[in-house]
């Protein structure tokens, strides 16, 4: 891939297929104190009010730079890598590469809290993590003033839903969700019925004297590999039936339709819903329907076998993060007389993870 110049025109050469890039498209993006914010690299003009008739009138290589003179008099040097990368759409997040894992996986990502970690090399090892994985595992964070409302407001903001801003889980009376029981839990994804899920969520282990209460994590991605695979009619079907999840509590209904399976414009994994008690399928005609349940079973197995499902115990000051759209998470179960079992959460968006992933790469020059 690189930028050739002929008769005053700049081409980007992509394995021998030669295409002119728009000069207009170099004009918008010059660059120095006088066209853009050193601070923000918020553009200090408005290119809807340049002529439309933008030319090069004189341009030249020079090293890693490419130096143009527009004809409306404006000069400027550009970063050659940059204009690949831009070219290539080249993103920092969606180019990291998931690794598909079952229970076999050997780490579980942790990583040891210290209060300068927000801002330093190691968050952006974290952050790789979660994004190859799915998950990480912060050590020893404070466990005191409900700190992990501080935690996620310090790689992002915190998404407030109905259950708060952060939600306490543990054994209480009259619940309005399984989780404030001692039952197991099987593995689920949280929220389905919302619009937009939640994206990532963060659960810090407070208390954790019981004898059971393990931790469970299921990699949607790796069963829906191992579904499209072995099972395409039951992949198919997941995929392309869109079932009503809904939540009804004392003063709200939330509902939403989507895809047990949801894939991207290009046919690929984008996420997984997962919550059999909450999801309801349209009344469609008795053999779809077959098909339908059919896969929920198969689905659902994989997801509670043995193969798939990593089984670890949190315990105080560990705050497990987790992608909500790929992996699914429970629990065991565990005896209440047995001592506390004492756990609190929230949900991040996406938006989160990867502004702060992006900064620590510009902030590290990475
Ligand atoms: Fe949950």
């Amino acid at each position: 891939m690189k930028i050739e110049l002929s008769d005053k025109k700049v081409f980007f050469n992509n394995n021998g297929l030669k295409k002119e890039i728009h000069p207009f498209w170099l004009r918008e993006r010059v660059n120095g104190d006088n066209f853009v914010d050193k601070r923000t690299q918020q553009r200090l003009f408005d290119p809807t009010e340049l002529r439309k008739n933008i030319k090069i009138n004189k341009l030249k290589v020079s090293g890693k730079s490419l130096e143009i003179l527009f004809n409306d008099g404006i000069k400027t040097k550009f970063n050659i890598k940059s204009i690949i990368k831009e070219f290539l759409k080249l993103d920092d997040v969606e180019f990291i590469k998931k690794i598909k894992w079952d229970s076999s996986l050997k780490t579980l990502n942790n990583f040891k809290f210290d209060k300068n970690i927000f801002n330093n090399k190691k968050m952006i090892n974290a952050l790789y993590n979660f994004y190859k994985f799915g998950f990480v595992i912060f050590k020893n964070v404070p466990t005191k003033g409900n700190f992990i409302v501080k935690f996620a407001n310090s790689i992002g903001s915190i998404r407030r839903t109905n259950f708060g801003e952060f939600f306490n889980v543990k054994s209480k009376p009259n619940p309005n969700d399984l989780a404030y029981t001692s039952l197991a839990l099987a593995p689920h994804t949280d929220n389905p019925y919302r619009n937009p899920v939640p994206c990532i969520q963060l659960l810090h282990c407070i208390k954790n004297d019981v004898k059971g209460g393990y931790s469970t994590l299921v990699d949607g991605y790796t069963v829906t590999e191992k579904l499209r695979k072995d099972y395409p009619n039951y992949y198919e079907i997941l995929t392309k039936t869109k079932v009503r999840y809904q939540f009804i509590d004392k003063d709200i209904v939330l509902e939403d339709w989507a895809e047990m399976i949801k894939l991207d414009e290009n046919k690929n994994f984008k996420q997984v819903r997962f919550s059999p008690r909450l999801d309801f399928v349209p009344l469609l005609e008795k053999k779809k329907l077959d098909l339908y349940y059919e896969a929920r079973n198969k689905i659902s197995e994989l997801y509670n076998s043995d193969k798939f499902r990593l089984e670890f115990k949190l315990v105080p000051g560990d705050l497990l993060m987790m992608d909500n759209h790929r992996l699914l998470h429970g629990r065991t179960s565990f005896n209440a007389n047995e001592g506390d079992r004492f756990l609190q959460g929230c949900y991040i968006d996406y938006d989160s993870t990867e502004g702060k992933l992006k900064y620590l790469k510009r902030k590290f020059n990475i």
